[in-house]
């Protein structure tokens, strides 16, 4: 643990190969499939993207942060508004509080071992604000751009951690995680925001985001990936005919002060829980 403490603090990420096994990776994809495939599409889904985070944040997307909610890939589409593959093959993600509502994702999420790892990474009462499965599907995975996740989980000091788990073999062909070693000692660039129901992106500090100095997190099925909240990361569109499944959780500390501006947002109805 002290290894992965002093990687964390030095790179601002860390990788743990092996940490899923097969059988828990493919009990989540099975759950995924099912949630998807009882999916009616006709429901008003939003197109996920974040070219243009603001515009396309409507309450489809807001509420879904204690829902479970299936987004479209950004070009599932064709012109005609017509699929251009199965429904299946379609999907960007599904989010945000599956950890919280569906018992699969619920196994999957809490863990003695996440735990571990969050008190660790000098989380003092980790709580989990966030789920996602995310598909990175054949062809058409769309990019997702260079951002910091504490620009979605402001907290006061900063803490979100994200813990980020390879369902599938990622590498730079089908769309892995690109970061900048060292980057969490940038400032955090941008911060999204909700005021009075409408969501924006505001820009807080310039400093532009990485360029050469990137480095591929190729990493195999069943890795599980911890990253600090100003880590810069980016993944590339998949162009490839393989899926990159990924499951992510992000996780606040408790006694830190977590903004009301902030679009997810957790209460007594339905109060953020630890890994444990
Ligand atoms: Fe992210």
């Amino acid at each position: 643990m002290l290894d992965l403490r002093s990687a964390f603090d030095r790179d601002g990420y860390a990788v743990i190969p092996g940490f899923k096994s097969p059988e828990e990776i493919a009990a989540l994809r099975a759950r995924a499939e099912a949630i998807v495939r009882d999916f009616d599409p006709s429901d008003g889904a939003a197109i996920f993207t974040t070219k243009d985070q603001a515009a396309k944040s409507d309450a489809y997307f807001l509420e879904s942060g204690t829902g479970v909610r299936c987004f479209f890939e950004e070009d599932a589409f064709d012109a005609d508004g017509r699929l251009r593959q199965p429904k299946e093959l379609s999907i960007n993600k599904i989010g945000h509080a599956m950890h919280d509502l569906d018992p699969v994702f619920d196994a999957f999420s809490h863990d003695a071992r996440l735990q571990t790892i969050a008190l660790a990474l000098g989380l003092a009462r980790p709580l989990v604000y966030q789920s996602m499965y995310i598909f990175k599907q054949p062809n058409i995975g769309g990019e997702v751009r260079w951002h910091q996740d504490a620009g979605f989980f402001d907290t006061d000091p900063s803490t979100v951690t994200t813990f980020w788990f390879a369902l599938e073999d990622a590498d730079r062909s089908n769309g892995c995680l690109w970061v900048e070693p060292g980057g969490h000692r940038s400032p955090l660039r941008q911060r999204f925001v909700v005021r009075d129901g409408r969501a924006s992106m505001e820009e807080l500090d310039a400093t532009p985001w990485p360029g050469a100095g990137a480095t591929p997190l190729e990493v195999k099925a069943g890795a599980l990936v911890v990253f600090h909240g100003r880590l810069p990361h980016y993944s590339a569109p998949n162009r490839s005919a393989k899926s990159r499944h990924a499951y992510t959780l992000h996780a606040v500390d408790g006694d830190a002060a977590y903004s009301p501006l902030n679009w997810l947002q957790r209460d007594a109805r339905m109060p953020a829980r630890g890994f444990a």
